[in-house]
């Protein structure tokens, strides 16, 4: 028997060589889905100071946008659509009003190698705020369905290769499912925001896609923060539904449940690492409390590591870039 200690764990990391022939992960830009708000209008580009480094542009912009993340090696985006005017019901998505419909074409001619997600949901386009149909005060579950699959099938028409339906309403998959296959766009993915947290980090969020509840909060339909097992049922009440990708969001106060998902399914996992998780790291970095993209890269591997095979962050264009000059 050698003198104690025999167990020698440094001698795996010990050089470099070896640590990058060891390594278990690794933080790929094509792992990394950019998200994309389209506003109204012609020639528009702006800036919000609340999610800072995020361009909001007009449909006619966003290929110029797209271009340059591809040049650094991003392949997905997922768009936004932000209208000039809202409805009681929120149909106006459904409406010239939207310029999602509009970059989604823009860009699907000019690159057609991308992949470009749509978000469906109504907030943005509701008086209220609120994800869905408004009945007697409450959010009608199947109301809300009927708007929410036309919506989907209309950014799926327009060139989305994957559709996410984030309202968080019962069936919205299964029923979106079969209205795409109807329209013969049964090659269209289905991504909903499964396992979505009433969370207070979708703050900045909602001032850029002017989504945020005019009254109430969204507690009736989004998952209570403290629920880890009700947030399975939901991921795996998706997938039985014929999701193709399940989303977990936000990112990191979820970990257990990208881990959990990552041993229950074999559906590829996405984690929204959300607008609140972003404002954070750049406050910090702002202020010279941390090295913002060292940060993010250790962030986006803990959501690896846990089981995400996609990451959903503001910060994908800046982290791309910055890998593409090391
Ligand atoms: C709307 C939607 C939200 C986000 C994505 N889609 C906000 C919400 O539910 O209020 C949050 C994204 C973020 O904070 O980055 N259904
Ligand atoms: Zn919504």
């Amino acid at each position: 028997m050698s003198p104690y200690p025999r167990t020698r764990l440094r001698r795996l990391r010990e050089n470099a060589a070896l640590r990058e022939a060891l390594r278990e992960n690794s933080l790929e830009t094509r792992r990394l889905v950019m998200p994309v708000f389209v506003i109204p209008g012609r020639g528009k580009e702006e800036t919000d100071p609340r999610l800072p480094g995020i361009i909001r542009a007009s449909a006619d912009r966003i290929p110029y946008l797209v271009e340059r993340a591809l040049g650094v090696g991003v392949i997905s985006f997922l768009l936004f659509g932000v209208p000039g005017k809202k409805s009681p019901r929120g149909e106006v998505a459904l409406s010239g009003e939207n310029p999602l419909p509009a970059a989604l074409k823009g860009v699907k001619q000019r690159f057609p190698e991308t992949v470009l997600a749509a978000d469906v949901c109504l907030c943005s386009f509701t008086e209220s705020g609120h994800c869905g149909v408004l009945v007697e005060g409450r959010v009608d579950n199947d109301r809300t369905l009927e708007i929410l699959s036309a919506y989907a099938v209309l950014a799926a028409e327009s060139g989305a290769d994957v559709v996410a339906p984030s309202a968080m309403m019962d069936g919205m998959v299964q029923i979106i499912r079969e209205a795409l296959d109807e329209r013969g766009l049964g090659g269209t993915l289905i991504m909903p925001y499964s396992a979505k947290f009433a969370s207070s980090l979708y703050a900045p969020f909602r001032e850029a896609a002017s989504s945020a509840p005019v009254f109430g909060d969204r507690r009736g339909y989004q998952l209570p923060t403290a629920n880890g097992r009700e947030a399975l049922r939901e991921l795996l009440a998706d997938e039985e539904e014929g999701a193709d990708i399940l989303m977990i969001k936000p990112a990191l106060p979820y970990l257990d449940l990208l881990s959990e998902a990552r041993r229950r399914t074999l559906l590829p996992l996405a984690a929204y690492h959300v607008s609140g998780e972003y404002a954070m790291v750049k406050a910090a970095a702002r202020e010279g409390h941390l090295e913002e993209m060292e940060v993010a890269e250790e962030l986006f591997l803990s959501l690896f590591r846990a089981g995400a095979d996609l990451v959903i962050t503001y910060h994908a264009l800046e982290v791309a870039e910055w890998r593409a000059r090391q």
